[in-house]
Protein backbone atom coordinates (compact mmCIF):
# COMPACT_ATOMS: atom_id res chain seq x y z
CA UNK A 1 0.00 0.00 0.00
CA UNK A 2 1.52 3.86 -0.94
CA UNK A 3 0.81 5.65 1.67
CA UNK A 4 1.49 8.80 -0.68
CA UNK A 5 -0.22 11.99 -0.23
CA UNK A 6 -1.61 14.36 -3.12
CA UNK A 7 -2.99 17.80 -2.84
CA UNK A 8 -6.12 18.44 -4.03
CA UNK A 9 -7.36 21.64 -2.39
CA UNK A 10 -6.90 24.29 -0.14
CA UNK A 11 -8.99 24.62 3.19
CA UNK A 12 -11.22 28.02 2.23
CA UNK A 13 -12.08 25.94 -1.18
CA UNK A 14 -14.19 23.47 0.67
CA UNK A 15 -16.68 25.44 2.61
CA UNK A 16 -17.81 24.09 6.15
CA UNK A 17 -21.18 21.72 5.35
CA UNK A 18 -20.45 21.02 1.85
CA UNK A 19 -17.98 19.04 -0.63
CA UNK A 20 -15.54 18.70 -3.73
CA UNK A 21 -14.81 16.90 -6.44
CA UNK A 22 -11.11 15.93 -6.94
CA UNK A 23 -9.43 13.57 -9.24
CA UNK A 24 -6.58 11.18 -7.72
CA UNK A 25 -4.98 9.06 -8.98
CA UNK A 26 -7.24 8.45 -12.22
CA UNK A 27 -10.37 7.81 -9.64
CA UNK A 28 -13.11 10.49 -8.38
CA UNK A 29 -12.47 11.25 -5.13
CA UNK A 30 -15.18 13.18 -2.77
CA UNK A 31 -13.47 15.66 0.22
CA UNK A 32 -16.50 16.69 2.20
CA UNK A 33 -15.76 19.41 5.35
CA UNK A 34 -17.78 19.23 8.01
CA UNK A 35 -17.25 20.48 11.62
CA UNK A 36 -14.10 21.63 11.30
CA UNK A 37 -12.73 17.98 9.87
CA UNK A 38 -12.11 16.58 6.53
CA UNK A 39 -13.08 13.30 4.68
CA UNK A 40 -12.28 11.67 1.62
CA UNK A 41 -14.31 8.68 -0.23
CA UNK A 42 -15.19 7.34 -3.36
CA UNK A 43 -17.80 10.08 -5.48
CA UNK A 44 -19.40 7.06 -7.13
CA UNK A 45 -22.33 5.81 -5.38
CA UNK A 46 -21.55 1.77 -5.90
CA UNK A 47 -25.66 1.57 -6.28
CA UNK A 48 -25.53 3.38 -9.90
CA UNK A 49 -23.10 6.19 -9.93
CA UNK A 50 -24.57 8.77 -7.99
CA UNK A 51 -22.52 11.91 -7.22
CA UNK A 52 -22.05 11.51 -3.49
CA UNK A 53 -20.16 15.37 -3.19
CA UNK A 54 -23.53 16.42 -4.23
CA UNK A 55 -25.27 14.23 -1.96
CA UNK A 56 -26.70 15.91 1.83
CA UNK A 57 -24.57 15.76 5.00
CA UNK A 58 -25.76 14.92 8.13
CA UNK A 59 -23.17 14.76 10.51
CA UNK A 60 -20.65 12.47 8.94
CA UNK A 61 -23.46 10.59 7.03
CA UNK A 62 -23.72 11.35 3.55
CA UNK A 63 -26.92 10.75 1.34
CA UNK A 64 -26.79 9.92 -2.46
CA UNK A 65 -28.67 12.51 -4.73
CA UNK A 66 -30.22 10.14 -6.78
CA UNK A 67 -31.77 7.30 -4.74
CA UNK A 68 -31.08 7.92 -1.00
CA UNK A 69 -28.12 4.92 0.31
CA UNK A 70 -26.50 6.41 2.91
CA UNK A 71 -22.59 5.91 3.83
CA UNK A 72 -20.65 7.02 7.06
CA UNK A 73 -17.71 9.34 6.06
CA UNK A 74 -15.90 7.90 8.74
CA UNK A 75 -15.28 4.35 7.29
CA UNK A 76 -17.27 3.95 4.27
CA UNK A 77 -19.87 1.81 5.53
CA UNK A 78 -23.95 1.86 4.45
CA UNK A 79 -26.15 3.01 7.82
CA UNK A 80 -29.17 0.83 6.49
CA UNK A 81 -27.68 -2.26 5.35
CA UNK A 82 -24.52 -4.08 5.16
CA UNK A 83 -24.57 -4.96 1.07
CA UNK A 84 -22.70 -2.28 -0.22
CA UNK A 85 -19.51 0.50 0.79
CA UNK A 86 -17.60 3.03 -0.34
CA UNK A 87 -13.93 3.41 -0.22
CA UNK A 88 -12.50 5.74 1.99
CA UNK A 89 -9.22 7.95 1.89
CA UNK A 90 -6.74 9.33 4.62
CA UNK A 91 -6.86 12.95 4.94
CA UNK A 92 -3.98 15.14 5.17
CA UNK A 93 -3.58 18.66 6.45
CA UNK A 94 -0.16 20.93 5.76
CA UNK A 95 -1.04 24.03 6.81
CA UNK A 96 -3.74 25.48 4.54
CA UNK A 97 -3.65 22.36 1.83
CA UNK A 98 -5.22 19.52 1.91
CA UNK A 99 -4.40 16.06 0.83
CA UNK A 100 -5.39 12.87 0.24
CA UNK A 101 -4.20 9.51 0.18
CA UNK A 102 -3.50 7.91 -3.08
CA UNK A 103 -4.90 4.28 -2.22
CA UNK A 104 -7.89 3.75 -0.24
CA UNK A 105 -8.16 2.75 3.56
CA UNK A 106 -7.73 -1.02 4.24
CA UNK A 107 -11.20 -2.06 5.43
S1 LIG B 1 -26.99 5.98 -7.30
FE1 LIG B 1 -26.69 6.40 -5.19
S2 LIG B 1 -28.45 5.62 -4.26
FE2 LIG B 1 -28.74 5.17 -6.34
Amino acid sequence: MSDEFVPVAKIGDIAPGSAVTVAVGGREIAVFHVDGAFYAVDNTCPHQGGPLAEGWIEGTTVTCPWHAWCFKLTDGKMTLGEFAEIDVFAVRLDGDTVSVARTPTPA
